[in-house]
């Protein structure tokens, strides 16, 4: 395994490859990796030739007020798991190698981003998609895999890549979750065994919603949802919203697949989740 601190050195490596006639798979992350990521490098292990892993932090997708400077950062420990787990290369570079003091073009998913975490998080899928995009640029991949978990991640950079030509196809992954149900997060780190045992709500909430849903008006069951979210003690609901699966468009009742979408915060982490529900034809 090779690790890659320098964007034209990783862009090269990934040529050479590509004209080797190997498929790259890339894994994009901001590192803390966990068994969520573990899943995705293990998808590319079997689809790809060569997997290059990704690890930034990319400052330009937290807010002034966010959690950039608090990121967990376990390098070490990552490494050891890219090792473990056969990735080919690391792609680790410095924020002055991605985004120099000259930097001035950004990558905007219109109206896919002004709604649920868009709304709470302003120019974060903007500093997603860029980053994203200079990734492919950089690492030319075959296959680029991301977790549902980000559910709106995942469509904004697949509309990103279809509108902008890239040859990257965009492989969703299933969200892993604890036994417990809690969806794995890097972010799960700052919360505190109390904290952690709360939020189990979340994922037990959604998973009630799904039954709900087969026989239930939709407003309905989002005012249940709602409901039991906000007993949820040391909380603050910032959406729980059911959009369309294709477009993330407000859903209604004639909608067949949706996602329930929720963010909540447990003391003072944002936590978000969700679950794919499709009506059965009558
Ligand atoms: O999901 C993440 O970890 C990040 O948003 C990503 C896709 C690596 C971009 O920085």
């Amino acid at each position: 395994m090779k690790v890659i601190k320098n964007a034209l050195q990783m862009q090269k490596i990934a040529l050479k490859h590509l004209r080797d006639g190997d498929e790259i798979g890339l894994v994009p992350t901001m590192g803390a990796l966990h068994e969520g990521h573990i899943s995705l490098l293990s998808k590319s292990e079997k689809n790809d030739d060569i997997t290059i892993v990704s690890i930034f932090v990319n400052p330009i997708q937290f807010g002034v007020n966010e959690d950039y400077l608090k990121y967990p950062r376990p390098i070490k420990k990552d490494l050891d798991i890219c090792r473990k787990n056969h990735v080919d290369y690391v792609f680790m570079p410095s924020v002055d190698d991605m985004f120099s003091q000259e930097h001035r073009t950004f990558v905007e998913v219109q109206k896919m981003q002004d709604i649920l975490c868009g709304l709470f998080r302003p120019a974060h899928f903007e500093g997603v998609a860029t980053v994203v995009s200079k990734l492919f640029n950089i690492s030319y991949p075959d296959r680029a895999y991301f977790g549902i978990k980000d559910f709106q991640q995942l469509k904004i950079l697949e509309r990103m890549a279809r509108d902008l030509n890239f040859r990257t196809k965009i492989i969703p992954c299933p969200t892993v979750r604890e036994r417990s149900g809690l969806a794995l997060s890097s972010r799960n780190s700052y919360l505190s065994e109390e904290e952690k045992n709360i939020s189990l709500k979340i994922s037990k909430t959604l998973k009630e919603a799904v039954h709900e849903f087969r026989n239930k008006d939709l407003n309905f069951v989002k005012r249940n949802v709602l409901n039991k979210l906000r007993k949820i003690p040391n909380s603050r609901i910032d959406y729980a919203e059911i959009v369309n699966f294709s477009n993330l468009s407000i859903a209604d009742n004639n909608t067949k697949r949706v996602v329930f979408a929720v963010a909540v915060w447990i003391g003072k982490t944002r936590l978000i989740d969700n679950v794919i529900m499709t009506k059965r034809s009558k």
